[in-house]
């Protein structure tokens, strides 16, 4: 509720949440959640105590995207190249996935949540390919959000694992090389169940992506936030919104078309 002064200094009340009213919402939301040791270490915490409380970032993201009507958010939370990092910060962050999907799977399915997983369960212990397995199936007919969780993902490693598994298809002759087009490759990617992202948000100040989504995000809205991931609060979702919403997406056209 939003209140303000009037004249002789008396508080009144304004209408309720009118901060969302107007704006173009994104059917499809992709974050980078960066930062979380960076927000740490400026508080003498450890690394994993900025990863810790990015989980509590996630489930104000997954609230304000469930407020908005967003269809889609997809979750950047652990980087084909994240396994370059000390195997104890791995450990945690696997044990974090591991704590959330047993902490919050029973919510985000009475809510009406849909969890999907994106990157590859190459390497991924059988216990954690399990717990993925159960939120996936469980949330399945799930018609709300669908919450994309984008865990051991690379744009590249998809990309080359897609290329591979079509190569196959050709090489067997169940495939003439003449039918590959951009949709049978869109429908071969890890995300073929869901639209590309219009919105891409990375945290951090970082002005990159990262391997996220390559193909997916080729008309994607890139905004860069200057906070760290754990301080991403329902003010800062709706500042890229916001700054969505004021974006003249052409698809290289030139008519302005408005955001969906
Ligand atoms: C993002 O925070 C979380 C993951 C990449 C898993 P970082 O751990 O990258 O934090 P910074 O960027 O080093 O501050
Ligand atoms: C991107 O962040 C990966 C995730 C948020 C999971 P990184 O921290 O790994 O990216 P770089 O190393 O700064 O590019
Ligand atoms: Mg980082």
């Amino acid at each position: 509720m939003n209140s303000k002064a009037n004249d002789s200094g008396a508080e009144i009340l304004a209408t309720p949440a009118t901060d969302t009213e107007g704006l173009s919402v994104p059917r499809h939301v992709a974050i980078i959640m960066d930062g979380n040791g960076r927000w740490a270490q400026g508080r003498g915490l450890s690394r994993t105590e900025g990863h810790r409380r990015g989980m509590e970032a996630v489930r104000n993201a997954v609230e304000t995207s469930r407020e908005l009507g967003v269809s889609y958010l997809t979750l950047f939370s652990f980087s084909s190249e994240n396994w370059t990092r000390p195997p104890l910060e791995i450990q945690f962050l696997f044990g974090l996935l591991r704590l959330f999907i047993q902490r919050d799977l029973a919510d985000l399915n009475a809510k009406n949540v849909r969890v999907r997983v994106i990157g590859s369960r190459e390497r991924l212990t059988s216990d954690i390919k399990g717990l993925l397995d159960k939120a996936e199936t469980l949330t399945m007919r799930n018609r709300g959000l669908t919450l994309v969780i984008a865990f051991n993902y690379g744009g590249r490693d998809e990309l080359t694992r897609t290329m591979r598994a079509i190569g196959e298809d050709v090489a067997a002759g169940r495939l003439p090389a003449s039918a590959i087009d951009e949709q049978l490759i869109s429908s071969r990617l890890d995300t073929s169940f869901m639209p590309d992202p219009d919105l891409v948000i990375r945290t951090s100040g970082e002005m990159r992506l990262s391997n996220f989504l390559l193909w997916q995000a080729a008309y994607a809205e890139l905004v860069f936030l200057p906070l760290y991931w754990p301080d991403f609060d329902r003010a800062a979702y709706l500042e890229a919104v916001r700054e969505f919403s004021s974006r003249a997406r052409r698809f290289g056209g030139i008519a302005a078309r408005r955001s969906p």
